[in-house]
């Protein structure tokens, strides 16, 4: 797959998140991991820390494929939401709004992981506080990381590497010794209000070149699910240029 001009498309984009619920909580969401191997999957896991620290069960939804992103999750106040979410133009990717809208909490600690392509996360990690803060959470801790950029390996190649991956274990423990010792306090968050202007829609569309044999794993990977699974040629609108097509 490679890009092309022009067709205009609705920003969007995928998210993962993992939550810790405690054991004497009602189980609500049940989920599978897909194997897809964003960034943002990557820096929530390693916070996989606070699970064994604060001494819950660990449960982990992939909110990549446009079908878990259509629930609303329940979250009550024996559990931990750990949200990892990419930045876009500064901001929470437009399609993850709505998923942030749909999450529900009753003083529910929530811990944020935005991870950005080594420019700047500017209000992403502000957006994220609020929206979860007006749904009901207490955000406890937020962490911005870096993560190689969807448009090029050039810029942030490789990351989150081993030691990003370090660092967030390491503020993993750091935030279960202090929800074991304080409990959920709100903090603040680095960022602007009002937010910086949202990004607009994306005139870009993946097309095939004469390599393509239709294997399917563009159309698998594709988070807005607009690549044809019969035929690669065939791409709906709604690109948000997240790249995992072309970077297979
Ligand atoms: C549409 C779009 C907008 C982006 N905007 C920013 C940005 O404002 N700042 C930044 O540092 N990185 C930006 N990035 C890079 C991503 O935040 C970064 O590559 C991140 O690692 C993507 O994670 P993912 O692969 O889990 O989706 C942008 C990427 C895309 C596709
Ligand atoms: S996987 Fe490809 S077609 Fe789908 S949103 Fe990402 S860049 Fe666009």
């Amino acid at each position: 797959m490679i890009f092309q001009w022009p067709v205009l498309s609705e920003p969007t984009r995928s998210m993962a998140f993992l939550f810790f619920k405690d054991l004497i909580a009602r189980s609500i969401v049940r989920a599978e991991m897909s194997s897809a191997s964003i960034k943002s999957m990557r820096v929530i896991l390693a916070f996989s820390a606070i699970a064994s620290a604060v001494g819950g069960e660990t449960m982990t939804i992939d909110l990549t494929r446009p079908e878990a992103r259509q629930r609303v999750y329940h979250f009550g106040e024996n559990d931990i939401l750990v949200l990892g979410y990419p930045v876009y133009g500064g901001r929470i990717p437009a399609i993850l709004r709505e998923v942030f809208q749909n999450l529900k909490g009753a003083e529910t600690p929530a811990i944020l992981a935005a991870v950005y392509g080594n420019r700047a996360y500017e209000d992403a990690l502000v957006e994220g506080q609020d929206t979860l803060t007006e749904n009901g959470f207490v955000v406890t801790a937020a962490g911005a990381f870096i993560g190689e950029h969807s448009y090029t390996e050039k810029v942030g190649t490789g990351r989150p590497d081993v030691e990003d991956l370090h660092a967030a274990a390491d503020f993993g423990k750091q935030i279960a010794a202090k929800l074991n010792k304080d409990g959920p306090v709100p903090i603040t968050v680095k960022g602007n209000r009002p937010y910086k202007d949202a990004m607009g829609p994306m005139p870009f569309r993946p097309v095939t070149t004469d390599a393509c044999d239709n294997c399917g794993r563009c159309a698998e990977k594709c988070p807005v699910g607009i690549i044809s699974k019969q035929d690669a040629k065939i791409v709906g609108n709604g690109c948000i240029l997240c790249a995992a097509c072309v970077k297979g």
